[in-house]
């Protein structure tokens, strides 16, 4: 078998948790796209589930599968109760946020700022392992504001592995609790991969995929090699096609669909969710306009469908216009308005 073959077999790729972006309608397109990586839920905190709606925030459709929940708390039973929900729901996995560093985040003392207290994770951690058969999961920074040496994350995971949880998550920068924004922190912090290598080395028995730009075909094959796997998060939803050259060129896929019948499927797949649960068409669209990132005619895509909130809410054919206005190459020209 040679190296390549050798990657292939195992690729274990997932698209990163991202909130407000990779909400039920996302992951449903991105399935479209590639059959084979695992998805995640946006980070649902354990008091939205437990005071609010469950439905809402649960439902998926059958197709995602295989799909994670990942879940933001930091009170054992709380967290266990949420894993029990995700079992009812069907979720294949249970994902702990170690790693969000927004100020809404550490006020209710989960997120990043859990790094610091590693017996308080191994404790979520256990608990959510006695609800659920399936895999329960970690997903962290290499280290937070002064807890950012490599003998603290070394801890850390040994640690939070007495749990049993096997599988960590580590995004490869640092997250600075004070003074950067959520999006600096996922920015300005430098990425260090070799960090993430070492874990692999001091661990061999546990499994880390690595997280954090990582953008090309190349770059997620060296990441392979080197790991048990890799999370992509914006540039899955930037330019989702990439998923596309993942099927094609990491797990040797035939029967990839073409930008235009992913389109089409996705007209379909608008009418239901408004036919079903009064779901309008832009709470759709809104995640589709990098469909065509990079080909000609992307401008006008993007901003047919970007019109979205100008059409009646059933206008599921805005997809349809948005494909006629390509061809024809006359944006505009056809919404319904
Ligand atoms: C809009 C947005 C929302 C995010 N929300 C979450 C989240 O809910 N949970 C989480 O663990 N990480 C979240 N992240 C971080 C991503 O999961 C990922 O770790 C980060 O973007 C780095 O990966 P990338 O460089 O491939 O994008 C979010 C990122 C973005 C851009």
């Amino acid at each position: 078998m040679d190296n390549k073959q050798e990657i292939n077999s195992k690729a274990d790729i997932r698209i990163a948790p991202m909130i407000d972006w990779t909400d039920r309608h996302c992951r449903y397109f991105l399935r479209q796209i590639s059959p084979n990586v695992m998805l995640y839920t946006e980070m649902i905190t354990c008091g939205a589930l437990l005071h609010g709606d469950i439905d809402r925030h649960l439902r998926f459709n059958d197709e995602e599968h295989p799909i994670a929940l990942q879940l933001g708390g930091s009170n054992p039973s709380d967290l266990a109760k949420c894993t029990e929900l995700a079992n009812q729901y069907g979720y294949d996995e249970i994902n702990l946020n170690c790693g969000c560093p927004s100020d809404r985040v550490q006020s209710g003392a989960f997120g990043a700022c859990l790094m610091k207290t590693p017996e308080k994770v191994l404790e979520c951690l256990s608990a959510m392992r006695s609800a659920t058969d399936k895999p329960v999961t970690l997903k962290c920074r290499i280290g937070v504001d002064e807890f950012d040496d490599y003998e603290f994350l070394k801890e850390f995971i040994a640690t939070t592995a007495e749990s049993g949880c096997d599988t960590f998550i580590i995004h490869a920068r640092k997250a600075w609790l004070k003074g950067l924004s959520p999006k600096q922190n996922r920015e300005i912090p430098p990425l260090r991969y070799d960090v993430v290598h070492q874990l692999k080395q001091d661990f061999p028995a546990l499994k880390f995929l690595i997280n954090g730009g990582i953008q090309t075909l190349p770059q997620m094959e060296e990441q392979l090699a080197l790991t048990d796997g890799i999370m992509i998060g914006r540039e899955a939803y930037q330019n989702p096609y990439i998923l596309a050259d993942i099927e094609r060129q990491i797990y040797s896929s035939a029967n990839i669909l073409s930008r235009e019948e992913i389109a089409l499927k996705m007209i379909d797949y608008a009418r239901g969710q408004y036919e079903n649960y009064g779901t309008p068409v832009k709470s759709i669209t809104r995640h589709i306009l990098g469909l065509y990132q990079g080909q000609k005619g992307a401008k006008i895509w993007r901003r047919t469908l970007s019109e979205a909130h100008k059409v009646a809410e059933d206008h599921f054919t805005l997809i349809q216009d948005a494909l006629d206005n390509m061809h024809s190459k006359k944006a505009q020209s056809c919404i319904a308005a």
